[in-house]
């Protein structure tokens, strides 16, 4: 992907922007929720993953180093895709990694493809319902689902919430945690578990903890480009008055092992 213009740069999701960066983890729950997921997902070595909304392949190339798994990272943007198939290259990962276009609400995937499906911070801005049944639908029997949402930690003031709703994630819905967990147990799957974090990405200790040494990377490049530079102070402000009262729910569910036929 070539290089963005200032217009472009100024229309990206905060997302694309954070990936433009080259900010590696892009999820509420930072590197902390993505551990807590892992440590319920029971992948074994050598499963197959998907890891759809996959962002720039953070966590898809963990798992492929961590389990020895063989995942497809997907994702519905050609600039995410680009990024994570640079990710993957630049870990030497291009066997155990494959990066591909897929939507959440229709993917491209057979019934019953992968041993665990897992999707970090995307139902969020589709149907919830249709995203959680398509999970459902490619997670194997005995398989499980993996996910990490956003919800208000505590009830948002009206200006927090139209900042955060209404300018910096337009269309973004949000459900509690017991929601959530309604909407995973609604697409079939059971023993659905839950724990709710607190929203760290883009505090400077949760910026620190999940990008390490490469946050100066991060920063150097915001410094690059007084279009970087705009759209952070544009940003930062924003995500100021609204981190206080955000968080992220981290979902585990099971696809039931027999799944009994409809006559
Ligand atoms: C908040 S980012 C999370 C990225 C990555 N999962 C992570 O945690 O670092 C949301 C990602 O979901 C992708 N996305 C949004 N809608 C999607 C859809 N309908 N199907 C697949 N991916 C989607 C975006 O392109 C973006 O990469």
């Amino acid at each position: 992907m070539g290089r963005l213009t200032a217009d472009e740069i100024c229309g990206l999701d905060p997302y694309a922007f954070l990936a433009v960066l080259g900010k590696r983890v892009i999820h509420p729950g930072g590197r902390a929720s993505t551990d807590r997921l892992l440590e319920w997902s029971a992948i074994e070595r050598g499963a197959r993953i998907l890891d759809i909304g996959c962002g720039v392949g953070t966590t898809a190339i963990r798992i492929a180093r961590e389990y020895d798994a063989d995942v497809v990272a997907a994702d519905i943007s050609p600039l995410m895709r680009d990024r994570a198939q640079h990710n993957v290259t630049a870990a030497g990962l291009t066997n155990k990694v494959r990066v591909e276009a897929a939507d959440i609400t229709a993917l491209p995937y057979p019934h019953a493809s992968f041993d665990a499906v897992l999707g970090e911070a995307l139902t969020m801005f589709v149907d919830r319902s249709k995203a959680a049944a398509e999970l459902a639908r490619v997670c194997k029997p005995g398989g499980r689902v993996l996910a990490t949402e956003f919800c208000w930690r505590r009830p948002p003031t009206q200006r927090a919430r139209e900042i955060f709703l209404g300018q910096v994630c337009p269309g973004m819905r949000f459900d509690t945690e017991a929601e959530w967990a309604g909407i995973y147990a609604g697409a079939g799957l059971t023993d659905v578990h839950t724990e709710v974090g607190p929203f760290a990405m883009m505090t400077t200790r949760g910026f620190l903890a999940d990008e390490g040494t490469h946050a100066l990377s991060v920063v150097a490049r915001v410094m690059s480009r007084p279009a970087y530079m705009r759209k952070m102070a544009w940003l930062m402000p924003r995500m100021s008055a609204a981190v206080p009262y955000l968080g992220y729910v981290v979902v585990e569910a099971h696809k039931p092992a027999t799944v009994l036929q409809e006559v």
